[in-house]
């Protein structure tokens, strides 16, 4: 089917406002009426692996690396990341209980796609989670599931985005209670945080006045640093990966942690600091990071929820306020904020937001 802008100025933005729509339509397909898990039978035993290997390439990549705290935190179950590119060069031994997947919107990315190839080579059980359904990727995994994104034509990655991030979240609930390392209350929430998901998005839509005010002055900067930790540093990872791609603009991210062991030395009031700190278990040593910006004169940008801006607000350039949020789906949340500062910035700057120079929607060639 044809697919136009449905009155936005970008496939970009339509894509960003059509997230709650279809993480609805993902919710629809992943979940029962009631709230439980429903994943195509037969599925994988989660009981059966010591290890799961992630492998994808860009965006796709940071969805993975979000997945890795959920399995690890929730499922307990021990998690290997790599990229693509290096995976499937570098001969990694896959124990015989394991199982490799792999995320790809197009479900033909060339070094995906060959990682796929070696998993399967060195007898793994193969999982993806396209978007294409008819892709190689999905053709040739043993069990391919579905985004349910719809099209995707910006080539700065989107809804196929925090669509993965939701599929994978699931999933990763599913390992925890086929491994028992979940109770049935825990579960129950958890899952109801998925189900709030659109209406979250939704709300969280109604920061993009804010989110285009703040990038007329990200606009401006030659560099800029993004700030995470846990389940936010991957994000940090997209905010980064989203602007450059988009806006020309030099972003890096780092693990709020690793600051103080060189990017501070870059740190001055040129250099905006996008910090990304919901208030969860970690958000005190996040805002003490954030303070050691502020003592050098960094301009900081924290994006976080209302209780976190009452707690931290003060000092910083500005800050964007999401609603409270189940922290562990935070990163599906948080993604919204990533999207729209790209884009505005990109705006801003003049740039071509749906065909930035020198990339491709699908590399389908190494
Ligand atoms: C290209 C696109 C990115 C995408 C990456 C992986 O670089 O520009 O947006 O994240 O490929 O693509 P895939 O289709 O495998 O998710």
């Amino acid at each position: 089917a044809q697919v136009d802008k449905a009155g936005h100025k970008h496939f970009m933005a339509k894509e960003i406002a059509e997230q709650p729509r279809v993480l609805a339509a993902a919710l629809g397909h992943y979940l029962t009426p009631e709230g439980r898990i429903a994943l195509p039978e037969p599925c994988i035993d989660f009981t059966a692996i010591d290890r799961l290997t992630l492998v994808a390439c860009g965006t796709a990549f940071y969805a993975c690396n979000v997945a890795k705290y959920w399995f690890e935190q929730v499922a307990r179950l021990p998690v290997e990341i790599d990229v693509a590119s290096e995976f499937r060069y570098r001969e990694p031994p896959m124990p015989a209980r394991s199982a490799a997947l792999f995320v790809s919107q197009s479900g033909e990315t060339a070094d995906t796609l060959a990682a796929l190839r070696y998993a399967k080579g060195q007898g793994a059980q193969i999982l993806s989670v396209v978007n294409v359904t008819e892709s190689s990727i999905a053709r040739d995994s043993d069990i391919a599931l579905p985004i349910l994104a719809g099209a995707e034509i910006g080539v700065a990655s989107t809804k196929a985005f925090t669509c993965q991030l939701l599929v994978l979240g699931a999933l990763a609930l599913e390992a925890a209670r086929q491994r028992g390392t979940i109770d049935e209350a825990t579960l129950a929430a958890h899952l109801q945080g998925l189900r709030a998901l659109p209406g979250l998005i939704d709300q969280g839509l109604s920061i993009e006045a804010e989110c285009q005010r703040v990038s007329r002055g990200l606009a401006e900067a030659r560099d800029i640093l993004f700030l995470g930790r846990g389940r936010m540093y991957p994000l940090a990872l997209e905010g980064a990966l989203k602007l450059k791609e988009i806006s020309y603009i030099h972003a890096e991210a780092y693990a709020s942690g690793e600051l103080k062991h060189g990017p501070i030395a870059l740190v001055d009031e040129h250099v905006p600091v996008i910090v990304m700190a919901p208030h969860d278990e970690l958000f005190d040593k996040t805002v003490s990071n954030m303070q050691e910006v502020m003592a050098r004169g960094g301009k900081v940008l924290l994006i976080t929820d209302t209780k976190g801006a009452r707690i931290a607000g003060d000092g910083t350039w500005e800050v964007i306020t999401l609603p409270e949020i189940d922290p562990l789906w935070a990163p599906i949340l948080y993604a919204v904020p990533a999207q729209l500062l790209a884009y505005h910035t990109a705006v801003a700057k003049g740039t071509d937001v749906d065909q930035p120079r020198n990339l491709a929607k699908s590399v389908t060639v190494e």
